[in-house]
């Protein structure tokens, strides 16, 4: 299969397009600002909100399918940059839809739970979106447009995502590994639900649908619905840390987001794993020194 991944340089898409490539399929991926690993695949520097530059890549990568992960995925700078949000999330979306409707290329689109309110959580595929960000409103109208424009389209949504990610990048549970190891106590949200991931799961999700042809909206995170606090004792747990320097934090606001993933995963067709699973199989995967 020829598959263009979008965003291959993003935290996700690093490992989408590694195990795309271990699988055997040729791959082209994008990157924007950060440069490209070697992987296998063949890398393509992209601006998604630049046409003329969407047409170059679709024209040289020629897909079957397309794994669309590049976004403006940070919920606070996607609020302090509305336009550029809208431009990105959803505007460019749009037009990778059309270019995947023009190519016969089969479109996978990676959104995320902040589609919902967060009122009453964990939400499944069927719940009715209702964004109160401009991450989430961006995303759900690229999610509107693939759906509007693809004839063969699928719309993956996950909730937070952990693994190791890049050198000098960031994500949650290896920056509250350092910290706990420091002695540096954490306060944990007890009103603040999710349900994590580890990013090879995920990937096994979009994997799974950009193979066999899924379609429709699909939800793939973690089986565990956990507030912040629960995740970082979790987490402290699977790293031999001490669980007493995570701090129950009772003032934060409620905030119910995640995702029931219990009928996607069945569809796929995959196993449903949870945080004690996830956090198992990203320490044996912790990279050397
Ligand atoms: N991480 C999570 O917990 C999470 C949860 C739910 C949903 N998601 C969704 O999953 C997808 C991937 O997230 P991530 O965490 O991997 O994000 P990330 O690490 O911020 O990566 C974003 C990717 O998009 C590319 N990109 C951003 N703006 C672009 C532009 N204007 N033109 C071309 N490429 C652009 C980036 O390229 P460069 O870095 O090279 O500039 C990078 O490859 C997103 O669609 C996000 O909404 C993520």
């Amino acid at each position: 299969m020829r598959v263009l991944v979008i965003g291959g340089s993003g935290f996700i898409g690093r490992y989408v397009s590694r195990r795309l490539v271990a699988s055997g399929h040729t791959v082209v991926s994008t990157f924007n600002s950060r440069p490209p690993v070697d992987d296998g695949a063949t890398w393509r520097q992209v601006e998604i909100t630049d046409p003329a530059g969407l047409d170059a890549l679709f024209a040289l990568a020629r897909p079957d399918v397309v794994a669309h992960l590049a976004a403006m995925a940070d919920v606070g700078t996607a609020e302090r940059n509305p336009e550029a949000a809208t431009a990105v999330n959803a505007t460019a979306t749009q037009a990778i839809a059309r270019l995947s409707e023009r190519h016969g290329a089969r479109l996978v689109f990676v959104s995320t739970e902040y589609v919902f309110d967060g009122q009453s959580g964990p939400y499944a595929e069927v719940d009715t979106p209702a964004p109160n960000t401009q991450y989430g409103r961006t995303k759900l109208q690229g999610e509107q447009a693939v759906a509007a424009i693809a004839s063969r389209w699928a719309v993956l949504r996950t909730s937070i995502v952990y693994g190791w990610p890049a050198p000098g990048r960031r994500n949650f549970v290896p920056m509250l590994v350092e910290r706990l190891r420091d002695g540096e106590p954490y306060h944990g949200p007890t009103n603040v639900h999710r349900s994590p991931v580890y990013v090879e799961h995920l990937v096994d999700g979009i994997v799974r649908i950009a193979e066999a042809d899924h379609a429709g909206i699909f939800h793939v995170a973690g089986a565990d619905w956990v507030t912040m606090y629960d995740f970082a004792v979790a987490v402290a747990e699977a790293f031999g840390l001490d669980t007493n320097l995570v701090i129950p934090d009772r003032s934060t606001a409620r905030d119910r987001l995640g995702l029931d993933s219990r009928r996607s995963m069945a569809a796929l067709r995959l196993h449903h794993p949870g945080l004690a699973d996830g956090l198992a199989a990203m320490r044996s995967a912790a990279p050397a020194g």
